[in-house]
């Protein structure tokens, strides 16, 4: 049986299942930022990965894939529409991100979420050698360190929130509030976006728990009298820059770049969109700010396209379903209103696109818009700065983004505020060259200094260091 020094549990596994032409099922590694971060450091700490499949039902015994170690968490239909559809998805997420979407308490939900939960903490348990470093990851498993600590005392054990913690005002709804945060509580080192991500969970913790919190650090109670301590801190994440700059410099893809605003009518400026269709993303005030501008007769469909890439996301949840009945609805009218014979106002692609594609894409775009209400990082934003090599282009960030927090070059928005968006747009139209450069200069360096590689290291070097403190206060008392 394996024994692994790190392991990493996560609600996807590294690889996607595919079937090959003779009908043959095989493994992919999956296009993600984490995974590419991580495949170095698994490969040096002979590390697994705890996951789920990322289909119902399938059985699969743990295998080796590209030097790491894989465990797959086998969830039934059922479980994926409790724990992933409806506690995950519907109840974390809305709550998560500002209530955006109304988060739905269901009972039988968090039941699930409480089995799956402890699903995962039991093959972590069980692969992770003697003093192991674990590192959870994200919203659906928040119960996850608890419930280790409380198999493994012996192990050092992080976990990082990939998405918004917010204010105590809206997660005191959560009828499970405390549990969640003793399970969060788990862990050695807590891992947030943003600051203010780290400054909300202290304030729920002393509010709900009412455990003493100073600067980054909470003290929590052992079961037996003692006490440990808890770091709660920001470690923005990042992306994979450099095999971004990588594809951005070959020169197929600097030729697709060209064809793409060929097959576009050649207009004279692009704005690209690029999420996950989902109702954080800000896409249906985009749309309305990009509609009143040709409305306007501010822009016209001649000279600038919005290309919006949606790709699909959660199908199966009902806000979902709703968000993209309205989001094409709209893009159906504005076209319908505005565009010509020659040439189209919105370009709406509910696909999903390799690197390669997304990268020509970026470069063939004059304007990148990001426009969500609320969102962890967006790393759509460190894409768009790495890819543009050349120094040119316009990124309009939202302020709700945690990149805003790093990325203070972009063209900032408020995208509650139309007005102020289509001012904010016009200005990245008409903005000359050299300002381009200067504020594309200024992103770049910081998307290049704080690549993905870095946030892993510093995550896991403050967690060696918190481990090891906890550790020598449990061997004094
Ligand atoms: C966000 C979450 C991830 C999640 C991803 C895709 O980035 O933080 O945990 O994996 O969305 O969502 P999905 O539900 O398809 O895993």
């Amino acid at each position: 049986m394996t024994q692994a020094e790190l392991v990493v549990v996560a609600n996807r596994l590294p690889v996607d299942r595919v079937a090959d032409g003779s009908g043959e099922q095989s493994w992919r590694r999956s296009p993600g930022g984490l995974v590419t971060a991580l495949e170095p450091v698994m490969r040096r700490a002979d590390g697994a990965w705890v996951g789920w499949p990322g289909q119902p039902g399938i059985e699969v015994e743990p295998f080796e894939f590209e030097g790491t170690h894989l465990v797959p968490v086998s969830l039934s239909a059922e479980e994926i529409e409790l724990y992933y559809e409806g506690m995950s998805n519907d109840t974390f997420w809305p709550l998560y991100h500002d209530v955006i979407a109304e988060p739905r308490y269901r009972r039988v939900w968090w039941d699930a979420y409480v089995k799956v939960n402890r699903r995962f903490a039991a093959a972590a348990a069980e692969v992770a050698a003697p003093g192991a470093t674990v590192w959870v990851q994200d919203y659906q498993l928040q119960l996850v360190p608890r419930m280790l600590r409380e198999a493994r005392p012996d192990l050092v054990i992080g976990y990082f929130h990939h998405i918004p913690f917010p204010a105590y005002g809206l997660y005191s709804q959560l009828p499970w509030r405390r549990q969640v945060l003793e399970g969060l509580l788990g862990a050695d080192v807590i891992g947030f976006q943003r600051a203010a991500d780290a400054g909300n969970f202290a304030r729920a913790v002393r509010r709900a728990l009412r455990y003493p919190t100073k600067a980054s650090g909470i003290t929590v109670p052992n079961d037996d009298g003692t006490t440990r301590n808890a770091l709660a801190k920001a470690f923005p994440i990042s992306i994979d820059a450099a095999s971004y700059v990588e594809l951005a410099r070959r020169p197929e893809i600097r030729a697709r770049a060209a064809e793409i605003r060929e097959e576009l009518g050649n207009p004279k400026k692009i704005l690209l969109g690029v999420d996950r269709l989902d109702y954080t993303k800000g896409i249906r005030h985009r749309l309305k700010a990009f509609g009143e501008l040709l409305e306007d007769g501010k822009i016209s469909v001649e000279e600038v396209t919005l290309v919006q890439v949606a790709s699909p996301s959660r199908e199966r949840v009902e806000a979902y379903v709703q968000l993209r009945d309205e989001i094409e609805l709209r893009v159906g009218r504005i076209n319908g209103d505005f565009d010509t014979m020659g040439h189209t106002a919105i370009r709406y692609l509910h696909q999903a696109y390799p690197r390669e594609e997304m990268v020509a894409l970026f470069l063939a775009a004059d304007v990148m818009l990001v426009t969500a209400l609320r969102d962890g990082m967006n790393l759509v934003a460190k894409e768009y700065v790495a890819a543009r090599t050349d120094n040119r282009g316009v990124l309009v960030l939202s302020e709700f983004a945690g990149a805003a927090d790093e990325l203070s070059s972009a063209v900032r928005i408020n995208p509650h505020d139309i007005d102020g968006m289509k001012d904010a747009i016009m200005r990245s139209i008409e903005m000359p060259a050299a300002e381009q450069g200067r504020r594309m200069r200024a992103l770049r360096r910081k998307v290049l200094e704080n690549d993905v590689a870095r946030w892993s290291q510093s995550f896991l070097a403050a967690l060696d260091a918190a481990g090891t403190a906890n550790r020598a206060i449990r061997e004094t008392a």
